[in-house]
């Protein structure tokens, strides 16, 4: 089906949507984005999504496209002409083009460029990758010190995706001076004797909003939290893990680097926190 796609303020079909290549998004990897997924045809957590692309716009000297409100209505104007029940809209801010290649910033009052299209995905929720849990190989990260900062540039977290493909598994986990850092595109978290361990914030991850409300919900149900630095050695002796991201919500991992976790199916601590994270995402739902 041809979507409808919004492109620099107008909606049009995506065949026929179109950006300068003098764009900096294109050019330098100038350009910020976020995903926000869909749930019964409703956005999950809007509110925090917007709340970091505004700092992820600061953090780079970016202007603001549109306000909050426009940018709200143009999420749900593509749900509705999409048809979207379950999936997810791409957004993605780039700093424009002032017409040429340069290194450095154009003028400030170039105009942003913006643009949002949705992405089907009917078992989203009902995921069978959910049911099986995600098999993991641990990577080196070598990727730029701003990680807190949801920038376009994904070279590298695409290469590990394909390392990850060509050892058979799912996904990779970056190890930075010994340490886990994130998933190519989610959080990352062990739990050992009922308790649930994950990275702290610092610029060395990007602040999951998918993380911020497990860790709530988490705290809520009387889940034991420590937001620590852990080791791949430490993940891999872990009862249960799991990776957390608005594209997967909660999902379980199996096994890292070959070791099963349990007996290698998804861990009843993981699989509770999805369940919780589901039906209150679809509670709050906008
Ligand atoms: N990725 N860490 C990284 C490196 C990510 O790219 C993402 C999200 C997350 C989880 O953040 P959140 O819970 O806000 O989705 C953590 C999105 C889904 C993507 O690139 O498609």
């Amino acid at each position: 089906m041809m979507r409808t796609v919004f492109v620099n303020g107008e909606y049009l079909p995506e065949d026929e949507a179109k950006i300068s290549i003098f764009d900096r998004g294109f050019l330098m990897a100038d350009a910020v984005y976020e995903v926000t997924s869909v749930l019964d045809g409703k956005l999950i957590d809007f509110d925090g999504h917007a709340v970091r692309l505004e700092r992820s716009l600061r953090e780079l000297d970016m202007a603001a496209p549109c306000s909050k409100d426009e940018l709200l209505e143009i999420h749900r104007k593509l749900v509705e002409e999409n048809g979207i029940v379950e999936g997810l809209v791409y957004l993605q801010v780039t700093r424009g083009s002032d017409g040429d290649r340069d290194f450095a910033f154009p003028d400030a009052d170039t105009k942003p460029g913006i643009v949002l299209f949705t992405q089907n995905k009917p078992n989203l929720a009902d995921s069978p990758a959910s049911k099986k849990g995600a098999k993991i190989i641990s990577i080196d990260d070598i990727r730029w010190g701003r990680r807190d900062i949801k920038t376009v540039q994904l070279l590298y977290p695409s290469m590990g995706k394909m390392m990850a493909k060509k050892a058979g598994c799912d996904d990779a986990w970056m190890v930075e001076d010994g340490y886990v850092t994130e998933g190519t595109s989610n959080n990352a978290y062990f739990i050992k004797n009922g308790t649930i361990v994950t990275r702290p914030l610092s610029t060395d991850i990007l602040h999951g909003i998918t993380r911020k409300a497990v860790l709530r919900l988490a705290e809520e149900a009387q889940m034991q939290i420590e937001e620590r630095l852990f080791t791949i050695d430490e993940a891999k002796e872990a009862d249960e893990a799991f990776t957390t991201s608005a594209s997967a919500f909660v999902m379980p991992v199996v096994e890292i680097d070959g070791v099963q976790l349990g007996d290698g199916t998804p861990g009843p601590i993981a699989k509770r926190l999805r369940e919780i994270y589901l039906d209150e995402s679809r509670k709050t739902a906008i």
